[in-house]
């Protein structure tokens, strides 16, 4: 048997949802010693890299911006040149991306730096009004 259509029974026609699927982004940050940034680039490119914000930092560790822990320094703290990547990528290419770093960043001593991956909501390209992975 045939169903009435909405408005044949009178009711308001309920409206589509229109649900657009976009595939979950993650931001990743790092940051690494200034000296490996091209190396770091390099690699990243390797594995699919679309677009990356680099930015001078300054900051320290847990060894507050010493070489090396010694008696009376705790509180004494020195900021330490850093390079801050950023690059926002699709969920699939977090793992690649992070070793990618890793791998390029490492020099095994103290203050090769940190990796910090987030949730992001929302991209959009200004110039062609596109968002979620088709934006990045
Ligand atoms: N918890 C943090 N939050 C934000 N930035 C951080 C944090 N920890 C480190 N950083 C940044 O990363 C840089 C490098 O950190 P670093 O590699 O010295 O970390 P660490 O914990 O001291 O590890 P390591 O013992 O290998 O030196 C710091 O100079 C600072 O800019
Ligand atoms: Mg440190």
């Amino acid at each position: 048997m045939k169903y009435a259509s909405a408005q044949a029974q009178g009711r308001p026609k309920r409206p589509r949802l229109r649900v657009e699927y976009c595939k979950p982004m993650k931001k990743i940050e790092a940051i690494i010693k200034p000296f490996k940034l091209d190396e770091v680039k390099d690699a990243l490119n390797q594995v699919g890299l679309k677009g990356i914000t680099v930015l001078e930092a300054k900051g320290f560790g847990r060894q507050k911006g010493h070489t090396e822990l010694y008696r009376g320094a705790e509180y004494v703290v020195d900021f330490l040149p850093k390079v801050k990547i950023e690059l926002v990528v699709e969920d699939e290419l977090v793992e690649k991306a992070v070793e990618a770093i890793r791998g390029a960043a490492y020099t095994g001593r103290i203050g090769d730096g940190k990796i910090f991956v987030s949730q992001i909501e929302e991209a959009i390209r200004i110039r062609t009004g596109e968002r979620g992975d088709a934006a990045v």
